[in-house]
């Protein structure tokens, strides 16, 4: 195409109106990502909307040949309504991780701890260890034998639809060979990219000026996450099985015998795995096997970065369940972290959420174990004094996983000669209150509270993320501009953003980089975002210390958010009978409690919990919040508060706990007035005494078991 003489769109050739469409998807998505991503526009506005014109002319005219990755579908540079969702029927998990030996011996403790008949430290564990493979998790779903779906992990509970993707994987079956198969079998797993192949397409995509992928698990996260499948299909994606979802019946009884059964219905496995015994006189083999595959890691021809140790019976795995998002059964056992190093251009001050002033080091980049660093944590005060860490020194940085990096130590001998000791700003860098350190803490906080423009940034950055509100389209820049606009101030801003839009003169689409179908995206997202479950609601408050398990903890004692609030003004009492509720829930201590209740006794936010969901006044809510339901309500138990006591012969006081909490019980450390049950085992001591007195109704370990319906 002539730049200057560009085709007119009424004389357009289908084929020069395709190649045109391509190119431009091309350019555009180019200047999106130098605008949004780079602060680096490469053309002015006018040459840009110039392009979009075009763009949109074309397609206008040619309806059949938009693209999948039309910009038109795109907000700034993120891909917005690019994949459907989908939920995932069994949540896709997380590992915990272990980082030596010792963390190992932690976890099986666990185990012994919570299996009765492993309590003795000589029975055997029978574990299958594999190599933890560094790419990203999907799950594949088979109805009747066919691959029905393919899923990213996405947030755990809702992943993204990527079954045109996942069907042009050459190692991903269509259709499932073998038999005995379930008739729904979730088949979850990791998507990678070899070393070779990795390299090769870095090679191209140097060649013809395309994106570098900083690693193999980039790569692959880019490859599959493609709107177009046939740019998957040309990445050479591999796949290994590792575990499942959702199944329509049984189909092994150990993971070892899991692991045959997907290899025969046509899956590749990830090697070498072993089957050992994790017990206390076995535990070398462990270590062995960790050392041997640590040592082999560079020649096996796909990225690693540790190992996998999961309980081999799946009855114990049932039983052993999960703790928040990760398996009790399986840990991550991860190799030591990648190190290189560097020199700290500038010491700079970042304002967290809660106030929270973290020293954070401008770093010269550089590659750690694949990856370009540029930052690295340095904690707080204390550890920069420790550590002596100046501006100009030349330091060793590491990086483990998705871990921020971190300044482990310097190298004196490189100093500069008239380098000076750092000096902690006395002043917030942003609003210019004092900065402070209370006795005895280690963390140092801006005093400027509601006035300080970083915290309010990250609150509402917290409060649109992943696990909180989950609004696509509103990343961090986007928040980032919006605040400085003025036009998202507070979380309810974010609910009147559409209608004040419409009213304004100068509307989000005809903003530089955005458009109608842009802005029309993130109104959608937004309006899509109402609906709330209790537990992500509280999260998304960002209240200090209540992270998303204490979240969930809350949610499920309180049940609605009525009650919640209800229950959290009144138990800013200290000593109060609401207070003792709260703080007989187990995780939620004294500091916890404290900090909840300076939440609800600060005005402002009581104001935004108003704007948010209907103030008491009558004003229309912005968002509604789902009640939380107790799980399997069907148990006599669901909602009851119960507190285990003495000595139980069936089973460990932690799987009694994870066991009626399963049923949707509220486990509490403490007797009170609102215990419903205390079950006492042997030895019982002043708690079933406590009951005695309060009227508390008293259940023996057999009681117990009959009333949840199971046996031992
Ligand atoms: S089992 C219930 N096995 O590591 C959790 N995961 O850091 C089942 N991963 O989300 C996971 N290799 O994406 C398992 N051999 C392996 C794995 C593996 C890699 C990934 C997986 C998981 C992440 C946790």
């Amino acid at each position: 195409m002539d730049k200057d003489h560009p085709t007119p769109v009424e004389e357009m050739t289908d084929a020069q109106a395709k190649a045109e469409l391509a190119q431009l998807a091309q350019s555009i998505a180019l200047h999106d990502r130098l605008y949004h991503e780079k602060d680096q526009p490469g053309i002015t506005d006018a040459e840009y909307d110039a392009l979009r014109g075009r763009n949109q002319a074309i397609e206008r005219r040619f309806p059949h040949l938009v693209r999948p990755d039309s910009p038109s579908f795109r907000v700034g540079a993120e891909p917005a309504k690019g994949f459907r969702k989908i939920r995932h029927a069994v949540p896709m998990m997380s590992l915990e991780n272990a980082f030596s030996m010792a963390d190992v011996a932690e976890f099986l403790a666990g185990i012994r701890n919570f299996i009765l008949e492993l309590r003795d430290p000589e029975a055997p564990i029978a574990v299958v260890v594999e190599p933890k493979i560094d790419g990203l998790s999907c799950s594949l779903r088979y109805e009747g034998g066919v691959l029905a779906a393919g899923t990213t992990r996405g947030n755990g509970s809702e992943g993204e639809d990527v079954t045109a993707n996942v069907k042009t994987i050459a190692a991903i079956p269509k259709n499932l060979s073998g038999s005995g198969w379930p008739s729904v079998i979730e088949v979850r797993g990791e998507v990678y990219m070899s070393d070779a192949d990795f390299l090769a397409l870095n090679a191209r995509q140097g060649a013809e000026g395309g994106k570098l992928f900083a690693n193999p698990r980039n790569a692959a996260a880019g490859s599959l996450r493609q709107l177009d499948p046939s740019i998957t299909e040309a990445r050479s994606l591999g796949f290994f099985a590792y575990a499942w979802g959702e199944t329509s019946g049984p189909f092994a009884q150990s993971q070892w015998e899991a692991r045959r059964r997907l290899a025969e219905w046509g899956f590749t496995l990830n090697e070498p795995a072993v089957l050992l015994d994790a017990s206390t006189g076995e535990a070398g083999a462990l270590d062995r096997y960790y050392n041997d595959i640590q040592e082999k890691r560079s020649s096996l021809g796909f990225s690693i970065d540790g190992i996998v140790i999961k309980v081999d019976r799946l009855d114990w795995q049932d039983r052993l369940g999960f703790i928040s998002r990760s398996p009790r059964w399986a840990v991550a056992w991860k190799f030591p972290p990648e190190q290189a190093f560097t020199v700290i251009d500038k010491i700079e001050i970042q304002i967290g959420r809660t106030g929270r002033a973290t020293p954070v080091a401008n770093l010269k980049p550089i590659s750690v174990g694949g990856v370009l660093v540029s930052r690295a944590t340095l904690h707080n005060e204390d550890e920069i004094a420790r550590k002596d860490i100046r501006e100009g020194d030349t330091v060793v940085v590491q990086r483990a996983g998705d871990v921020i990096p971190q300044v482990t130590g310097v190298i004196l001998e490189k100093r500069p000669a008239d380098s000076s000791l750092y000096a902690f700003p006395a002043q917030c860098p942003v609003c210019g209150s004092m900065l402070a350190r209370e006795e005895g803490e280690a963390g140092t906080y801006c005093t400027g509270g509601l006035v300080c423009e970083a915290q309010a940034k990250e609150r509402l950055k917290h409060f649109v993320s992943r696990d909180a509100f989950d609004i696509e389209g509103l990343g961090e820049k986007n928040i980032e501009l919006f605040f400085d606009k003025g036009l998202i101030r507070t979380p309810p801003d974010i609910f009147t953003f559409e209608d004040r839009d419409r009213l304004s003169d100068q509307p989000l689409a005809s903003w530089k980089g955005w458009k109608d179908k842009s802005a029309s995206n993130l109104f959608d997202s937004i309006s899509r975002a109402r609906t709330i479950s209790l537990d992500r609601f509280i999260y998304a408050l960002g209240i200090p210390q209540v992270g998303e398990a204490t979240a969930r903890l809350l949610a499920r004692r309180y049940l609605s958010l009525e009650r919640w609030r209800l229950g959290m003004e009144a138990a800013a009492l200290p000593g109060s009978d609401e207070r003792q509720h709260l703080l007989s829930i187990e995780g939620v201590g004294e500091s916890m409690a404290g900090d909840l209740a300076a939440f609800f006794t600060e005005p402002h936010n009581r104001e935004v919990l108003d704007r948010l969901t209907g103030s008491r006044d009558g004003a229309a809510p912005q968002v509604s919040v789902i009640d939380f339901e107790p799980p399997a309500a069907v148990s006599p138990v669901a909602g009851k508060t119960v507190v285990f006591t003495g000595t139980l012969e069936k089973m460990s006081r932690s799987e009694a706990k994870a066991r009626a909490e399963k049923l949707g019980a509220n486990v509490s450390g403490s007797v009170s007035k609102k215990t419903d049950y205390v079950v006492a085992g042997a030895d019982a001591g002043s708690k079933e005494k406590v009951a005695r007195e309060l009227g508390v109704a008293i259940l023996t370990e057999k009681e117990w078991l009959e009333l949840i319906g199971g046996a031992g």
